[in-house]
């Protein structure tokens, strides 16, 4: 007999980093969860470890395709997020945000679900303000090359929030800051994990810029921990709300800590910044710690030792080199 607390709960792109960690968690909680993915940036291995659980069921599916299922809420974080995949088919970037955004309202409308939106940062482009709170409208390049990703999530948004006035559905808008932690893609071209798998194989840390540039990190299980905290809101608040971790630090201190933690003798090369490449991000949390209770736990060093140890296992077991190559089931559509 199904618990009274249970709900069957989708989760789009639930095979990529973030969505895997999610789908462990509800499934943690007690929840069926449909975990859908059409595996261009993520992989069956990401939620291997959750067949077991006859609460879990994987299918795959392109959300840019409508998709007929019964759910009670939606987390939509299909999409891809670095700048080396959405960058690689940026037709299809904009098709999953927008076409995959409008799929997923769709049928939250149709099945009267509660469905959250995967935002992020990048909505606030190059920003003038910092740190940025909700209410900034953000810095962006409607033509650049990063434009597909942080227009299309903006105009994700737009559509999130049309469906709220207009159909006074149950939204919920997370604008995720830079997360990383294990089972981040080993070549997804990110600054984490480029340094990590850099300074563990002993070759050489390829800085962009001077390194003075600044982000600010987030470990993963604290964003998972603001996503469902951000679910569980009443109906009447829907955000955008920033969730990530504002402990700011330059590009050259995040080298500096990783060669320590892996105790490696990599050198540093500067490379020149690709361009529109933000200077400056640091979540305002003000909105998440009110509303939500939120506030990061886990700090740098535990966080970097955790996402070391998971590279050094995948490195170790030769994971690495097939994790690297094009996946077989990653497609590019047309
Ligand atoms: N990781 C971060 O730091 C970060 C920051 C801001 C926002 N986000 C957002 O969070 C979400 C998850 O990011 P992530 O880091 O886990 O990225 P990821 O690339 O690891 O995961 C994205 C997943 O979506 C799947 N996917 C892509 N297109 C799809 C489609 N058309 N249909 C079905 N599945 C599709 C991919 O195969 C992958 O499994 C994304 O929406 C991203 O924009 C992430």
């Amino acid at each position: 007999m199904k618990d009274a607390g249970q709900k069957k709960i989708l989760v789009t792109g639930g095979a990529g980093f973030l969505g895997s960690h999610l789908c462990e968690r509800l499934l943690g909680e007690g929840h069926d969860v449909l975990c859908v993915d059409n595996f261009y940036t993520g992989s069956k291995r990401n939620v291997k470890h959750l067949h077991d659980s006859t609460s879990f069921e994987l299918v795959r599916h392109d959300i840019t395709f409508p998709l007929y299922v019964e759910v009670d809420e939606i987390y939509n974080m299909a999409c891809p997020a670095s700048p080396v995949h959405y960058q690689n088919d940026p037709v299809q970037t904009t098709k999953v945000c927008v076409h995959g955004s409008i799929n997923m309202l769709g049928l939250a409308k149709r099945v009267k679900a509660k469905i959250l939106q995967a935002s992020t940062s990048e909505v606030y482009g190059d920003p003038t303000v910092h740190p940025q709170p909700e209410s900034y409208c953000g810095t962006v390049s409607p033509i650049g090359p990063r434009a597909c990703y942080d227009e299309g999530k903006r105009c994700a948004e737009t559509l999130f929030f049309d469906y709220r006035r207009q159909y006074n559905l149950p939204i919920k808008v997370a604008r995720i800051f830079n997360t990383y932690g294990p089972r981040m893609h080993p070549d997804d071209g990110r600054v984490v994990s480029n340094f990590i798998v850099q300074a563990l194989t002993g070759k050489p840390i390829t800085m962009y810029g001077d390194g003075s540039q600044t982000r600010s990190f987030c470990y993963v299980d604290d964003l998972i921990e603001g996503l469902t905290r951000l679910m569980a809101t009443p109906d009447d608040f829907t955000g955008p709300v920033n969730i990530g971790n504002p402990a700011e630090a330059t590009i050259l201190e995040l080298a500096e800590k990783i060669l320590a933690i892996t105790g490696s003798k990599s050198e540093l090369v500067f490379r020149p910044l690709p361009e529109h490449d933000p200077k400056r991000r640091q979540p305002d949390l003000t909105l998440a710690r009110e509303k939500l209770g939120y506030s990061p736990k886990v700090g740098w060093d535990e966080g970097l030792e955790k996402t070391a140890a998971y590279f050094d296992e995948i490195l170790s077991t030769g994971r690495f080199d097939a994790m690297r190559r094009i996946h077989p089931e990653r497609r590019v559509a047309t």
